[in-house]
């Protein structure tokens, strides 16, 4: 296995970032831009998690399906369906079981699939869970197909199968589960098993969110966190966070700490424009691993389609990190095609480099 690419890349930004300015020297971190959260930021996230689904904004279809698939279960007395949320990372997964339990009143049990490693794992929290709580897995995607065998019963009848003893003397015995919700959450629907797909009542895709929505969380966050922001900083912050409401956060505390250096701690327009410009995000929302991306594909390969590994490899990233947490901001505004026959950065993309096409010249 080769080093992952990303910690040479973190420690270079890190020391551009330390030399470039005062106030970026205390965020030694990952890119701005990363849709994935360090463990240092999730406690942070959890302040601004929203609690009730009244609070929770933007995805109207999910959230319209979801509030009557609740209504519903309230209504019976009963816990509701099974419930897969699917998307890209850092679009409200989590926050959303959060907000089941919640709105359900009831408790939460948070694992993921790669904490159940054995089917022991899950046979011992399916036991401890109450009545009606709701059972978290993260990365549902990464269960064991052992462990797996154990969840189908358990959602299906409420039943756990346990093996007492071993050989000819062994006997299996069929325990109730108190009812419960499993919510899982993947970022890959595709590498969820059929089976355990087909046995939630209810699949919720997230998508990337809108400027106007990501304003809103941009603004109900600053309040939460006592920052003083304009709407026009709101809005240049939404601009730049690549439809991702983790990176508005982030970015919102990052230029926070701009305003209170160079602006009395307010974030204006233009103090959210220059923090952003500081910490290497471009009007597009684009980071320079971005730019890489589409550097690689308009000047060293002409505008001729590329192959996802020769791309990745270009850029010193792994092929899945290119293509599920780059490409699909990439895509959405219109900067790179996929073809058939690879990899094609678009005009928009060659007029956002500033080049000519053909030549590599710049503008
Ligand atoms: N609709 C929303 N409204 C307000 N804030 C949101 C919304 N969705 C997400 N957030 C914020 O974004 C952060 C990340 O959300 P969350 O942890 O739920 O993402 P996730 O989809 O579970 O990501 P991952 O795939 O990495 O686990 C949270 O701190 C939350 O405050
Ligand atoms: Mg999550």
């Amino acid at each position: 296995m080769t080093p992952p690419r990303r910690e040479l890349l973190d420690v270079g930004d890190a020391a551009a970032e330390a030399t470039a300015d005062e106030v970026a020297a205390t965020h030694v971190g990952p890119r701005p831009l990363d849709p994935v959260a360090t463990p240092a930021e999730e406690g942070d996230e959890t302040n601004l998690r929203p609690r009730t689904l009244a609070d929770f904004t933007g995805q109207p279809d999910l959230v319209e399906h979801l509030s009557i698939v609740l209504e519903a279960a309230r209504r019976r007395g009963a816990p509701p369906d099974h419930l897969l949320f699917a998307g890209p990372p850092g679009l409200g997964k989590t926050t959303l079981a959060g907000i089941v339990a919640q709105e359900m009143g009831v408790g939460l049990r948070v694992t993921s699939g790669p904490v159940l490693a054995r089917a022991g794992d899950l046979a011992s929290t399916l036991t401890d869970l109450q009545e009606g709580d709701v059972l978290f897995i993260d990365e549902i995607h990464r269960l064991a197909r052992t462990v797996e065998e154990v969840l189908y019963p358990a959602m299906e009848e409420g039943q756990l199968d346990v093996m007492l003893g071993k050989g000819p003397t062994a006997r299996s015995l069929r325990l109730d589960l108190p009812r419960f919700t499993l919510v899982g959450a993947t970022t890959r629907t595709g590498l969820v098993a059929g089976p355990l797909r087909d046995r939630f009542g209810f699949v919720g895709r997230l998508e990337l969110y809108d400027p106007a929505d990501l304003e809103r969380i941009v603004t109900r966050s600053a309040g939460l966190l006592g920052i003083a922001i304009t709407q026009g900083g709101a809005a240049e912050i939404a601009r730049r966070s690549r439809g991702t409401p983790r990176i508005a956060n982030r970015l919102l505390r990052r230029v926070r700490d701009v305003a209170e250096v160079r602006a009395h701690g307010e974030i204006t327009q233009q103090v959210a424009t220059e923090g952003l410009e500081l910490f290497g995000v471009d009007e597009l929302g684009l980071d320079k691993l971005d730019r890489a991306i589409l550097e690689v594909l308009a000047v060293r390969f002409d505008g001729n389609p590329v192959g996802l590994t020769t791309l990745a490899h270009a850029v010193g990233e792994e092929t899945e990190t290119v293509e599920e947490a780059y490409e699909p901001y990439l895509i959405r505004q219109g900067l790179l095609h996929r073809t058939p026959r690879g990899r094609v950065a678009t005009d928009r993309a060659f007029a956002h480099l500033g080049i000519v096409r053909g030549d590599g010249r710049l503008l």
